[in-house]
């Protein structure tokens, strides 16, 4: 066994330095040593992007990274979208929209959109389904989604987040 390390980054803009072993992935430790949840793991290795969150602003799957890999990293997670009691506009269009079904796709799917909406908010159509395409929804609510986050796209150009 090799001997855990201590890492740090910051989740959520919170300073977090913990202690793992090398082979730990970047999920386990948001969840397991953060105490943050709402990343979830659905194949653990690279398929589903349930575990999508934003590394220095850039979506990840972060079952596939080791957490040794993020040291000194800027991650944001779910947890990090609502400014308090305030939903960010993804949140409050995926309800708006009935963009969930189980939920268990969900985190995902809002930190990539997130990611893609902030490095292209003028995104079209064609390159959000693309986008889009690269997580997996079980309960295949795709339209549902789309429609969510070309609303959110709308309102975060009009300042909304
Ligand atoms: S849990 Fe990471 S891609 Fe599926
Ligand atoms: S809402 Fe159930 S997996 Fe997407």
């Amino acid at each position: 066994m090799t001997a855990p390390r201590e890492v740090s980054f910051t989740v959520n803009g919170e300073a977090h330095t913990v202690r793992v072993e090398p082979r730990k992935t970047l999920a386990d430790t948001i969840r397991e040593d953060c105490g943050l949840t709402g990343t979830h793991l659905g194949c653990e290795h690279g398929v589903c992007g349930a575990c999508t969150i934003l590394l220095d602003g850039a979506p990840v799957r972060s079952c596939l990274m080791f957490a040794g890999q993020a040291e000194g990293a800027e991650i944001r997670t779910v947890e990090g979208l609502a400014d308090g009691d305030k939903l960010h506009p993804l949140q409050r269009a995926f309800i708006d929209r009935h963009a969930l079904q189980c939920g268990f796709c969900t985190p995902g799917f809002l930190m990539l959109a997130l990611g893609v909406l902030e490095r292209e908010p003028d995104i079209d159509e064609a390159g959000l389904r693309e986008a889009l395409a690269s997580n997996l929804c079980r309960c295949t609510g795709y339209l549902n989604i789309l429609d969510a986050v070309k609303d959110a796209r709308a309102a975060m150009k009009a300042g909304g987040g």
